[in-house]
């Protein structure tokens, strides 16, 4: 049987930690709070939105929404994130993904100043993650590391095959595996051999978007498998990009979908807040 690797624990942990640091913030009148851009009803992106708003009450610090329709052009909403980098009060701001097709995102993310950037989006920090200097990190591939080191799973010296290049997930995956002295191949479409690269990994990090995609052929015994995938199956159950009934028996450690990944994302979202107060 394999380690399951329990997200929803170590996401309680953390967020804890952070109700306990800002608390003390407050003490030193610290205050903290972050502003929430939503523009169009996408339901995926409202029950993210609200999850997110939600976690912000439990650490104590204070969201502020901002819903905006549709049609909302895009100066609009540039305007919007100007004035909230203008606004001392509001020390993080993020911009919930997609945004409708008439926005360019790229201009978006640029726009949030780097210093409220709590996605970890902007070039700004992922060049800082680059060249390892302080910044904010993007949340997903942080609250990764976060549920490694903190399952004792070791990363110094292990082969780690992130399978996926996105801007979001996968390489700043890689290059945070990087930092923790591992050794790291990045996967994607066009690999050749893509079982036999996964194979070889002691941690194999999985975030293509493929339903159940990694099967047992790709996992070497005792593997630590992280799932980043989520989807809604159609008899309504969530899966993950990799096979878990298959896996499990194979794997060393696994994290399950739901419970593994997902409840991270919000943890370290809360946790660059956070810093982004005592920056
Ligand atoms: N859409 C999907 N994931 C994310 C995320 O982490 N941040 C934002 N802003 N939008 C998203």
């Amino acid at each position: 049987m394999a380690q399951l690797i329990d997200g929803k624990k170590i996401s309680q942990e953390i967020k804890d930690e952070l109700r306990d640091k800002v608390a003390s913030l407050q003490q030193q009148g610290i205050e903290g709070a972050l502003a929430v851009i939503q523009v169009g009803n996408d339901p995926a992106s409202s029950v993210y939105v609200r999850n997110k708003k939600r976690a912000c009450e439990y650490i104590g610090i204070r969201s502020e929404s901002y819903e905006l329709p549709e049609e909302t052009t895009e100066e609009e909403l540039l305007a919007l994130i100007e004035t909230l980098n203008e606004d001392p009060k509001v020390n993080g701001i993020l911009c919930q993904l997609p945004v409708p097709a008439h926005m360019d995102e790229n201009k978006i993310i640029r726009t949030i100043s780097p210093e409220k950037d709590v996605d970890g989006f902007h070039t700004q920090n992922v060049g800082a993650l680059v060249v390892g200097q302080q910044g904010f990190v993007s949340c997903t591939p942080a609250g990764v590391i976060q549920l490694l080191k903190r399952s004792g799973i070791e990363i110094a010296g292990k082969n780690c095959v992130v399978v996926g290049r996105s801007n979001i997930v996968g390489k700043p995956m890689a290059l945070l595996m990087l930092k923790e002295n591992a050794t790291v191949t990045i996967c994607h479409s066009r690999t050749a051999d893509l079982k036999a690269v996964c194979k070889q990994a002691d941690i194999l990090i999985v975030a293509v978007g493929k339903p159940k995609m990694i099967t047992a052929e790709y996992v070497k015994e005792g593997a630590t498998v992280i799932d980043v995938g989520i989807h809604r199956q159609e008899d309504g159950k969530l899966c993950g990009d990799v096979d878990f009934d298959q896996v499990e028996p194979v794997a060393g450690a696994i994290t399950p979908v739901p419970g593994g990944v997902g409840p991270m994302t919000i943890a370290m979202l809360m946790n660059n807040c956070v810093e982004a107060m005592t920056r």
